[in-house]
């Protein structure tokens, strides 16, 4: 018997001020980055060196904190108990 976790993660668009997507984590998401999970959940994530670090366009806010979305995995947002991830063009 496998356990399956879910977890509800909701997407903020900070130009529009409204719940852009409430989404829910999968057991299966966790090695995702944040930017290819929100990617895969049509959230578009800006990038022009394809997730290596370096142009600091995919910056998202987790709580009060900004985080390049191409380097913070899944798992990571979970064991910091992050719910919200922020973006400012949206
Ligand atoms: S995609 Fe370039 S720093 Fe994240």
């Amino acid at each position: 018997m496998s356990l399956v976790l879910s977890h509800k993660l909701c997407i903020l668009g900070l130009a529009s001020n409204t719940l852009v997507k409430e989404l829910t984590i999968q057991t299966e998401d966790f090695d995702l980055t944040v930017m290819e999970y929100l990617r895969a959940n049509n959230i578009p994530v800006a990038s022009s060196c394809y997730g290596e670090g370096i142009c600091r366009k995919c910056v998202v806010k987790l709580g009060e904190i900004e985080e390049l979305s191409c380097l913070i995995s899944i798992k990571k947002l979970l064991e910091k108990k992050i719910t919200t991830i922020s973006i400012s063009y949206l």
